[in-house]
């Protein structure tokens, strides 16, 4: 898709972006593996986010506060997929709770949608992260289904996905509604 490095920063109402280069890994890596993040998210080696991050079919984001510091970062796959679906591959904010991450999550919705072809913005969830999940529907993404005791989590124990999406004209009503 032609828009990947088309903005490498990007400013909406409430939120500033900027994409993550290789000197932000350290915090990448350092937010994923904090404790909150255990048992909702992926931690992976660095290789491998050193090889996604070169990547062009990934997107790697930061949410920046008013000083430019980052305060969580996000994942996007999918960028050279010619079905135009982009994947939230992981979202997560160092400190939760203070309105960060419905804000960077808006805005990357809004990007993968102005400067990219996608068509389908999508991710999956575990189904009892309870916050991501209220925080997905209420922001207007729609649960796909749920993939039933598909993942074997760090804990041993069995867990399900819902996937869930929104779909090019239906983010653009949302938008227009005001999200
Ligand atoms: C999920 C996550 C990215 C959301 O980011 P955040 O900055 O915490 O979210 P916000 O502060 O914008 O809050 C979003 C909503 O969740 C609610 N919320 C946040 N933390 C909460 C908590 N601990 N308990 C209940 N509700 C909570 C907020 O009230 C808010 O609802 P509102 O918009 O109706 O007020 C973040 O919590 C996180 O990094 N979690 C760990 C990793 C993870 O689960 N990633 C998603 C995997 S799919």
């Amino acid at each position: 898709m032609t828009g990947q490095r088309r903005s490498a920063q990007a400013e909406t109402g409430s939120v500033r972006l900027r994409r993550a280069e290789a000197g932000d890994l350290d915090f990448v890596i350092a937010t994923e593996r904090l404790p909150h993040n255990e048992l909702r998210i992926s931690q992976w080696p660095r290789g491998r986010h050193e090889a996604c991050l070169g990547d062009p079919d990934y997107a790697y984001w930061l949410v920046l506060d008013d000083q430019g510091r980052p305060l969580g970062y996000a994942i996007l796959r999918g960028l050279t997929d010619r079905h135009g679906n982009i994947a939230l591959q992981r979202i997560s904010i160092a400190t939760p709770g203070q309105g960060t991450g419905r804000a960077f999550l808006v805005a990357l919705a809004d990007w993968a949608f102005a400067e990219t072809a996608c068509h389908r913005f999508w991710f999956d969830v575990f189904t009892d992260n309870a916050v991501a999940r209220a925080l997905y529907r209420a922001v207007g993404f729609i649960e796909e289904g749920v993939q039933r005791e598909s993942i074997v989590r760090a804990d041993g124990r069995r867990a399900s996905l819902a996937l869930m999406s929104t779909l090019r004209p239906e983010w653009q009503a949302l938008r227009a509604a005001a999200v």
